[in-house]
């Protein structure tokens, strides 16, 4: 049986990404060996890397101030990366508290740096967006950190203060799922195995003048500036999961690129939170309209009995990775780009079968 996978990541890749990255294992673009013994200093790997990279900048409008670095160690080591690479003497890195993932980068930024919350939603488990200003002004602060959709608790940021330090986003599980003004942000970190590609890479962001506001005495493979000048490539970068992130990008410009993406993604997240309100067995955790992801949606079951039931039932219908975190239990459908949405009304159709025959 086809599964659908909501999984919440790794997740689900485009058709074209599987069998593209397949032919590319037994023969990459006619060189007559496989992508996975191909040098990455060789000319197809720098250039597949390049064009990856011009994908990129095509797709979200970056402009020549900004770098783009495919980097190992996940989202996660950036979380150390970036404490390390900008945290100055006497300074404070300011934080907000919105999920577990944003929790992390937080108390990775501890050990490197003095630190403060600006807001904080873990009094609710995480189940809200706290209120921010528009603008804000900080003395003596190194840069202002957010996770931009927190992928296990459903909510998401839809707009982001203006601010006199640095602005740095994880946009590990809604980058390149809507339109973003890159001009905003000083540096953006995304692991890939979301929206991007096959888990193993993280994609960074970088406004070139981030360099100048370095710490020295970076350990070479955490320094930014080490993988900006060697194209990141200063040791041997994972290939592989790169070209995934290629193929999944020109897979996201055939469709009509990142503005038509965020229509479709919009739509799928829209019938889905009305299903979850309309049905009279499952509530959303996500109360505020406004605070929802669009990429992940969270929800359970009115009751115990009725979210066996409906786990059993997705199983027997081919829908996984359907089950909510395990610090929150009920559900969560995470509705990546290449989420169909024929598979949100093929579930939202089970969800009205299942109510039928157990309201
Ligand atoms: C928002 C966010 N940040 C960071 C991470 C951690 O990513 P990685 O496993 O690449 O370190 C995740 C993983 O799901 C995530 O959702």
């Amino acid at each position: 049986m086809k599964k659908i996978n909501f999984c919440s990541g790794p997740a689900i890749l485009p058709q074209s990404v599987y069998v593209d990255t397949q032919r590319s294992l037994l023969d990459f673009k006619d060189t007559g060996l496989s992508i996975l013994e191909l040098s990455h200093r060789s000319i197809y790997i720098v250039d597949m890397i390049e064009e990856t990279k011009a994908l990129v900048k095509e797709l979200l409008y970056i402009n020549d101030e900004y770098e783009i670095l495919f980097l190992h160690g996940g989202a996660s080591l950036q979380f150390c990366m970036i404490p390390y690479n900008f945290s100055l003497t006497n300074n404070t890195s300011i934080y907000t508290l919105t999920g577990q993932w944003a929790s992390n980068a937080y108390n990775e930024a501890k050990l490197f740096s003095e630190t403060s919350i600006l807001v904080d939603s873990s009094n609710q488990n995480f189940s809200y967006l706290p209120y921010i200003e528009e603008k804000y002004s900080f003395d003596n602060s190194n840069y202002i950190h957010f996770t931009s959709n927190n992928t296990i608790y459903g909510t998401q940021w839809k707009s982001f203060p203006k601010c006199n330090i640095p602005l740095i986003v994880d946009m590990s599980s809604d980058i390149f799922s809507k339109k973003i003004e890159v001009n905003n942000f000083d540096l953006i970190y995304a692991g890939a195995q979301k929206n991007l590609g096959a888990a193993g890479v993280c994609m960074v962001i970088i406004k070139k003048a981030m360099l100048e506001k370095q710490n020295k005495n970076i350990p070479t493979m955490l320094d930014y500036a080490v993988h900006v000048k060697n194209n990141s490539s200063f040791n041997t970068p994972p290939v592989f999961a790169i070209y995934t992130c290629l193929l999944n990008l020109q897979w996201l410009k055939m469709q009509g690129g990142v503005d038509k993406i965020e229509e479709i993604n919009n739509k799928k997240a829209a019938i889905l939170y009305d299903e979850i309100e309309r049905n009279s067995l499952f509530e959303c955790v996500v109360k505020n309209e406004k605070d929802r992801s669009i990429m992940n949606a969270v929800f359970v079951a009115k009751n115990n009995d009725v979210e066996k039931y409906f786990k059993k039932f997705c199983l027997e219908n081919g829908i996984v990775g359907i089950d909510g975190y395990r610090t929150i239990g009920g559900f969560r459908a995470s509705l990546y780009n290449a989420l169909p949405l024929e598979s949100v009304e093929t579930f939202i159709d089970m969800m009205k079968d299942f109510e039928t025959n157990h309201a």
